[in-house]
Parts: C-alpha cells; sequence; structure tokens
C-alpha cells in the first residue's frame, strides 16, 4: 500500500465513523435526509472525496475508488435502515405480536357445481367422457333433431324462451334441456363413444319451492354396435347406489320421450324412509320427503330413437344406444335434504358454507 493510500484509508475510517454516528443520533426523517444531502449528495462528502481522486497517480486510483465505494455503501445502508425505523415510529407504528390474525374468508364449490362433479365422477369411472354445448340453441337442435315435432307442447312459448333473432332456417332460443348436445355430438363424431353433458337450462316456469326458470342438467348417451336397455339399467343402477348408498333400489317405469324408444321415468327407493320402515308405516306417517310412496322420481331415460340416428346421418340397423336426463338440483335435493330450490340462487353464504 502506498503512503498516499494509508493517508486516504485512515480519513475514510474516520468519516465513516463520524458519518455513521451522526445518522445513528438523528432525531427525525428532516435530520436524517440533512445528513443524506451533507454525505451522499452531489456536493456532499463522498462526490468530494471521488472528485480529489482525480488528481492521484493513475497506479493509486484503483485502490482509492475500491475504498470510496465501500464508504459510499456503508452510509447509504446506515441512511436507509434508519429512514424505514424512523418512518414507522413516527406513524406510532409499533408491532403489536399480541393482535388477532385477519381471517381469509375461504371460499367453497357451490353445491351444484359440486353435484355436478359428484355426478360426472361416477360417470367418468364408467368409461364416459364430459362434453359441453351452447346454451343459446336453435329450434332444429332442441327439438326437430331430437324428433320433437311442431304440435309438441313443449316447443309452446309457454314452454321454452324464444330469442328475437331468428336464423335464414332455424329460430334461436335457450335450451329447454341438454338433449340437443345428443344431435350436435353425434353429427360430428362417430360411434362407439359415451358422452355426459352437463350444463345450464332455461324454462319459463313460475318460480316456487320446486320451479326455477333456470336449472342444471346432466345428460348421458351411450352409443356403440351392440347397446341394450340392461345396460341401461347396469349403468343407472351403478350410479345411483354410488350417489345415494350401496342399498338403494331402482324403478323403471315406462314413460314416453319423443328421442328415445321406449322411454323409461327412473325411480329411487326414498333414502329417508325406504327400506327402513314398513309400507304401513310409511302410508300412515306420510314421509316428508317421498310423501308416503317410497320412491323418488330421478331421471327420464330410453333407448335412443332410431329416428334420431337417421337425423344425425347414423344408421339405425346398425347401432343403438342409451340416453338418460337428470336435474342437477333435484338430484342435490334429494341428497342433501335441501328444502326450497331457491336456495340455490340466493348467494346467502349461511346456506353455501354448508357444503
Ligand atoms: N331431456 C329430457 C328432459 O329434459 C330428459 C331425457 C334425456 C329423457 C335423455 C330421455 C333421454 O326431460
Amino acid at each position: 500500500m502506498t503512503g498516499v493510500e494509508l493517508f486516504m484509508k485512515d480519513q475514510i475510517k474516520q468519516i465513516e465513523g463520524q458519518a455513521l454516528a451522526e445518522i445513528a443520533s438523528a432525531g427525525d426523517a428532516a435530520a436524517v435526509e440533512a445528513l443524506r444531502i451533507k454525505y451522499l449528495g452531489r456536493k456532499g462528502v463522498v462526490a468530494d472525496l471521488f472528485k480529489k481522486m482525480g488528481g492521484l497517480a493513475p497506479a493509486e486510483k484503483p485502490g482509492a475508488g475500491q475504498l470510496l465505494n465501500a464508504l459510499k455503501n456503508a452510509i447509504t445502508k446506515a441512511i436507509d435502515e434508519k429512514s424505514v425505523g424512523s418512518a414507522g415510529e413516527e406513524a406510532g407504528e409499533k408491532l403489536d405480536v399480541t393482535l388477532p390474525g385477519i381471517s381469509i374468508h375461504q371460499g367453497r364449490i357451490h353445491p351444484v357445481i359440486k353435484t355436478i362433479y359428484e355426478i360426472c365422477d361416477i360417470f367418468i369411472s364408467m368409461g364416459f367422457k364430459v362434453v359441453e354445448g351452447p346454451e343459446i340453441e336453435t329450434e332444429h337442435y332442441n327439438f326437430e333433431a331430437l324428433n320433437i315435432p311442431l304440435e309438441h307442447p313443449s316447443r309452446d312459448a309457454f314452454d321454452t324462451f324464444y330469442l328475437k333473432a331468428t336464423s335464414p332456417t332455424s329460430k334461436y332460443l335457450l335450451r329447454s334441456h341438454t338433449s340437443p348436445v345428443q344431435a350436435r355430438f353425434m353429427e360430428k363424431n362417430k360411434p362407439p363413444f359415451s358422452i355426459l353433458v352437463p350444463g345450464k337450462v332455461y324454462r319459463p316456469d313460475a318460480t316456487d319451492a320446486s320451479h326455477s326458470f333456470m336449472f342444471h342438467q346432466v345428460e348421458g348417451l351411450a352409443v356403440a354396435g351392440d347397446i341394450h336397455f340392461s345396460d341401461l339399467k347396469g349403468a343407472l343402477t351403478a350410479f345411483a347406489k354410488q350417489m345415494f348408498g350401496k342399498n338403494t333400489r331402482m324403478r323403471f317405469r315406462p314413460s314416453f320421450f319423443p328421442f328415445t324408444e321406449p322411454s323409461a321415468e327412473v325411480d329411487i327407493s326414498c333414502i329417508l324412509c325406504s327400506g327402513v320402515q314398513s309400507t304401513e308405516y310409511r302410508e300412515q306417517k306420510r314421509c316428508s320427503l317421498c310423501g308416503g310412496k317410497g320412491w323418488l322420481e330421478i331421471l327420464g331415460a330410453g333407448m335412443v330413437n332410431p329416428k334420431v340416428f337417421k337425423n344425425v346421418g347414423y344408421d339405425p340397423e346398425k347401432v343403438t344406444g342409451f340416453a338418460f336426463g337428470m336435474g342437477v338440483e333435484r338430484i342435490a335435493i334429494l341428497k342433501y335434504g335441501i328444502e326450497d330450490i331457491r336456495m340455490f340462487f340466493e348467494n346467502d353464504v349461511r346456506f353455501l358454507r354448508q357444503f
């Protein structure tokens, strides 16, 4: 180390000691700011030393530069730390470790969506895959492709929300069931397949404890070379046992849908009274869930009508299939003992938090 460097080193040490002491004893933010200008300002002590460095011999410059940079960093650090501390103290901010924490409100999955997930999981485990379709539908897919004739009551404006817009070939409407996705999917895909279609549907019903103008359905459709009614029964029985408990029994009642033939309405044994009480008991006590009948209707189903296959360009001689459609709110109401469908849509967190 040269003599000049030694001298500078001493001088810098001294300045550093003084600066740090002054910063430490600064009483408020203004005093700290004044020290920042004194030492780090454009005309401050450090800048002045850098200027003096210009007069040193070339060999001495690097060493001196290092020393000055270290000084500048030390003062900067001391001022920064002091600033943070004094800002907090001035605002009267002291850390109170005894304060209760801020609780975070955790959101939950809505019971309707949760029920859709549960339904889908069961059918996915049987090999179904989930697809979706549009909520704004054409009259063609909602009705015609599904063999629902013009004079059918569900095509009345009282039973379907029609939109003002029309296309050259079809009227637009809010789909009244998820079945139109059957036709949409079949037009674009070749069997074999089994699909599941969850989604919203709309019907202009007056709202009450069991009706809503919007609700959710899950549609199922399986098409292959050789599908039988027994496959439908097997799939739905497996579903009901997983959804409502392994002792659940099924009842298939003959019914009618234009797009399935034969068609059935499917009931499960009442999850509140059936299997645990005698028929006499049920009839006398009038179970609050099934009204003493012992059965609860959960869905509509059937074998795909050959006319629907023709409409989508399949050969009804070569393929068969089954379809079913269930109301999600209805399933959730039964499974969770909910009394009023409106509770799903009122956004009352006291209700939603329970799922
Ligand atoms: N789409 C029918 C409804 O909404 C239900 C259904 C679907 C029936 C599939 C049979 C087959 O009522």
